[in-house]
């Protein structure tokens, strides 16, 4: 099995389940708040720790019972987290996420330590990224680090995937190439590439810009539509996994992780698309962030995987 890195975030997660997003200037009541462990980075870690591969993430925490919660959560699933710097002067990263009734969120972020991820910290954690064959990253730490590590990963012909999330625009055209795998949803391709996309023939379209500026393969996560892949010379939709969704916090870090792991396995990328798509339809029918991530012997009780 292939080692794999994670360089991005780490969260606490402030969730407070509400019956629907408050309207601008609106007061509601909500039902409940949880803190859970999150962080799109740390999400993606833990699922892959939780599913059984080799990984270890690279970021920062503070010294505080949030980073120390954190910390605990991912070391309890066996992911390697000798690359997190605990911060002396920092606060750990926050997300207060609402959930409504229909299982969709509204997230704010706080970056705290995950703004502080740096190039020397880059640096000092270099040998894992050398010592590892999949590097996988989001866009919640300085995106000029996220930059860094990408020119570093592929000099090193590491297999780069990256989740563009939360989306920007304005990255150098640059940026992309030589990006193994990227995984936006609908709304993050539509805001990368300034397209509106309604149909598949749009959506194709929007991958296939992708793929100019130098991404290899673009996978674009459909939520309830299952999802599509784009390569240079191939397209395939992937019809979804039919669930009731009571959270879909962390849908998307599940697919990746699975994918990484399917990856790492020496699977197939249809293979990799399959398995993702299983471990997020489980991950949303489950409340929190980190807690909703399945075993794969869960996912295989379910699909004989
Ligand atoms: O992708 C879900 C994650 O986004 C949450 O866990 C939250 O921390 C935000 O980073």
């Amino acid at each position: 099995m292939q080692k794999i890195v994670v360089v991005g975030s780490l969260n606490m997660d402030v969730v407070i389940e509400t019956p629907h997003m408050p309207e601008r200037g609106e007061t509601i009541s909500g039902r409940k708040i949880d803190l859970v462990s999150g962080g799109k980075g740390a999400n993606q870690a833990y699922a892959l720790g939780k599913l059984g591969g080799d990984v270890t993430m690279i970021g920062a925490v503070g010294k505080d019972a949030a980073g120390e919660a954190i910390l605990e959560s991912l070391r309890s699933v066996n992911v390697n987290v000798e690359g997190i710097r605990q911060m002396e002067d920092g606060t750990t990263g926050q997300a207060f996420i609402a959930v409504d009734d229909d299982g969709d969120n509204s997230i704010i972020i706080i970056a705290g330590t995950n703004g502080m991820v740096t190039k020397e910290l880059i640096d000092e954690k270099a040998d894992i990224i050398r010592e590892s064959d999949i590097v996988i990253m989001q866009f919640e730490i300085p995106l000029e680090v996220v930059e860094y590590v990408k020119e570093m990963a592929v000099k090193e012909g590491k297999t780069v995937i990256v989740d563009p999330a939360p989306a920007v625009t304005g990255l150098p055209e640059h940026f992309w190439n030589g990006i193994d795998y990227i995984k936006p949803n609908e709304t993050e391709l539509a805001i990368l590439t300034g397209m509106k996309m309604n149909t598949r023939e749009e959506l194709v379209k929007g991958a296939r810009v992708m793929i100019g500026k130098g991404v290899k393969n673009v996978i674009v996560t459909l939520g309830k539509e299952g999802c599509l892949m784009v390569t240079e010379d191939t397209e395939e939709f992937f019809c979804p996994y039919k669930v009731k969704a009571l959270d879909t916090t962390a849908a998307g870090d599940s697919f990746t992780a699975a994918f990484a792991l399917a990856l790492s396995q020496g699977k197939t990328y249809g293979e990799a698309v399959s398995l993702g798509q299983k471990v997020s339809s489980i991950a949303v029918t489950r409340k929190g962030a980190q807690t909703s991530i399945p075993t794969l012997e869960e996912v295989k009780t379910i699909w004989d995987e």
